[in-house]
């Protein structure tokens, strides 16, 4: 199983590719004018000094349209972080090519080389799998530690990722998953969050996803305008896009929404002498908001008085002017404030950074996210391409899978409370991908709980139309209605007690599929099956049957589960299991295609238990389980989410 930090890779000696975020602000004149994302880099880089690696470092600065562009050239960072590191810094005036390749192999241990810009080559921004090539051919390890450019599918960030066998993230990247993580996942309460800037449009997407986390939202800056319009007010000449209004006027039904009370106003942004508040309903029409107003920042202050996890993006006024820098200031203090207390403060978002360091604060909060757009895009709840290209790379590109079935088991309350538990513990498993299956009374509590967590639903069951006069049945549309991204087909109890056939079981497959369902298709011979060795030609009739009509392009996920292992207690031993998943993923690349076998995850089921999960999951064909008994406690279905291989 491959591991997802730095830490756990064996790097001693070795030549290790580690992409950086080395995008710094350029001054006219083309000096750096901020170099904290160099200094963010170097506990990486140290850590790989520390155990005499060939550092590698490889970046892109600005936009050079796949071209080279001497004003775009990294030779000024390589200069700077040979500053801090106070050690040489090679610089390679290519990052591919033959010289680049002799200069690297040539580098003795311990050096450290920097790349030119990768974006001298179009490759890059293409995600070019010759270019990755060509750059995976320069090291033996690689490590992602640029977290400001996770949210591109590049190649640096995605395609050389998917070259090497354990591809793992830096410190810096580790550290910023945590931070960010903790605060959509498992925030110490009071939670607040502050979201300023000028668009709506950049942010609803990060409101609508805090809003269920947090117990405050604070509302702030040029969007406010939008929010404050979509009251019915009257704005002046403030910003405002009209078409952002109506969604900032469901954002705003939320009544943990906090809008601003006063606004600071003047004719113009270049009139800062005739700045003055004025209350949210009196802004006069020849003048413009630019700042959130004094009874405003008390509101925000009493707000966050007792918070214990702030999140903040965005800054509260046009805050590059003195004169309407006063909200933003004032809120920055709250928060670094608050920080000394011990609360966790974290902060994401170029000019909200740039706002704290002209405050003098950016020490002063727990974190400070060095991405702009991927940290937004984090809080919006996407998972970045940067991050799921480590997490993917298992061997082949199927992420783990620990899927739950509760079977007969948990009324929708005793559901509700699990899910309560059971999320916050898993909060920082971003590299499998967990799935629950409750009874369909108790899917919507589920749903409600779950709602953009990572943790993923499903139903047990779903028939094969869309509706009609059949009393009990469950449709996948139902399904899909609330949430559910999988649904069981085929499972023994389905085929065993309640009599589905194969045909049936085909039936349920197609509907599934065509309600956007990825079905989970079960299939597993019975103990007199196995003894008569009849154990293939089962499968076979049930996969050929079961999957019948079945397209390469869509997405399916197979759980073998000998009937026999079923709540027995008597598991397959792992080479019994892997024998018959090796044989259904040949099965997969006789029937479909081999690209097909090699993406789609085979589960197993029958017995599986915290004490038996480590040995089935260092298979190379089980890319899962698909638990009953053991899945039923939060405990033991923690333990078996963490499995080690
Ligand atoms: P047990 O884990 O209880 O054996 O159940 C397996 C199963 O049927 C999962 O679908």
């Amino acid at each position: 199983m491959k591991k997802l930090s730095v830490r756990d890779l064996d790097v001693r000696n070795r030549r290790v590719f580690v992409r950086v975020d080395f995008n710094v602000p350029l001054a006219d004149g083309g000096t750096i004018s901020t170099d904290a994302r160099i200094r963010a880099s170097l506990p990486t880089i140290n850590f790989l000094l520390k155990r005499r690696a060939t550092v590698v470092l490889a970046s892109h600065l600005g936009k050079p349209d796949g071209k080279p562009d001497p004003k775009l050239s990294l030779k000024v960072v390589a200069d700077r972080l040979a500053e801090l590191l106070d050690r040489p810094v090679v610089f390679a005036p290519d990052c591919i090519g033959k010289a680049t390749r002799q200069l690297v192999t040539d580098a003795a241990p311990g050096s450290v080389i920097l790349l030119e810009n990768l974006r001298f080559h179009p490759g890059e921004v293409s995600n070019d799998p010759e270019f990755s090539r060509e750059l995976a051919g320069l090291a033996e390890r690689y490590v992602n530690d640029a977290f400001g450019t996770a949210h591109r599918s590049h190649a640096s960030t995605v395609g050389v990722a998917g070259l090497f066998d354990r591809p793992a993230a830096g410190l810096l990247m580790e550290e910023e998953i945590r931070y960010l993580a903790s605060v959509l996942e498992s925030p110490d309460r009071p939670h607040v969050a502050i979201i300023g800037g000028s668009k709506v449009k950049d942010k609803a997407g990060v409101i609508a996803n805090l809003l269920p986390q947090v117990d405050k939202l604070l509302i702030g800056g040029g969007l406010m305008f939008d929010f404050l319009k979509g009251q019915g007010l009257g704005i002046g000449k403030s910003i405002f896009k009209p078409d952002t209004v109506r969604r900032a006027r469901e954002l705003a039904e939320n009544p943990k929404l906090v809008l601003p009370v006063d606004v600071v106003v003047a004719p113009d942004p270049d009139s800062p002498d005739k700045a003055h508040a004025v209350p949210v309903d009196a802004i006069p029409d020849d003048e413009m908001g630019l700042d959130i107003g004094p009874k405003t920042i008390e509101l925000f202050r009493k707000v966050l008085a007792d918070a214990r996890t702030v999140v903040w993006a965005g800054p509260l006024g046009m805050f590059e002017k003195d004169a309407f820098a006063t909200g933003t200031n004032e809120i920055a203090r709250a928060v670094a404030a608050l920080t000394e207390t011990g609360a966790t403060t974290v902060v994401g978002g170029g000019d909200t950074l740039a706002a704290l360091s002209r405050a003098g604060l950016r020490d002063k909060v727990s974190h400070v996210s060095t991405g702009g757009g991927a940290c937004l895009q984090f809080l919006e709840g996407r998972i970045l391409p940067g991050i799921r290209a480590l997490a993917d790379a298992h061997g082949a590109t199927r992420t783990p899978i620990i899927a739950g079935n509760w079977k007969m088991h948990k009324t929708a309350t005793v559901a509700r409370a699990f899910c309560i538990k059971l999320r916050p513990r898993l909060a920082d498993v971003l590299d499998r991908q967990i799935l629950i299956f409750p009874p369909f009374t108790a899917l919507a509590a589920v749903a409600d709980e779950l709602d953009r967590s990572r943790i993923g639903y499903g139903g047990q069951d779903c028939h094969w139309e869309a509706e009609g006069a059949f009393t009990g049945a469950v449709s996948p549309a139902f399904l899909r209605d609330l949430g559910c991204t999988h649904v069981l087909v085929g499972h023994s109890e389905r085929r065993h007690v309640f009599g589905d056939s194969d045909d049936i079981c085909n039936r349920k497959v197609r509907a599934a599929l065509a309600a956007g369902l990825i079905p989970v298709f079960c299939c597993g011979e019975k103990l007199d099956e196995r003894e008569n060795e009849l154990t293939f030609a089962t499968l076979e009739r049930q996969l050929s049957i079961g999957l019948r009509g079945f397209k390469e392009q869509d997405e399916l996920v197979i759980a073998y589960e000998p009937v026999w292992a079923i709540g027995t207690g008597r598991t397959a031993t792992p080479e019994q299991a892997q024998e018959v998943h090796r044989w259904i993923r040949s099965w997969l690349v006789r029937r479909v295609s081999v690209e097909f076998a090699d993406r789609t995850p085979i589960l197993y089921g029958g017995s599986v238990k915290p004490d038996n999960v480590d040995a089935l999951m260092a298979e190379t064909h089980i890319d899962g389980v698909l638990v009953g008994g053991a899945s039923l406690e939060v405990e033991s279905f923690e333990r078996l989410v963490r499995f080690q291989a």
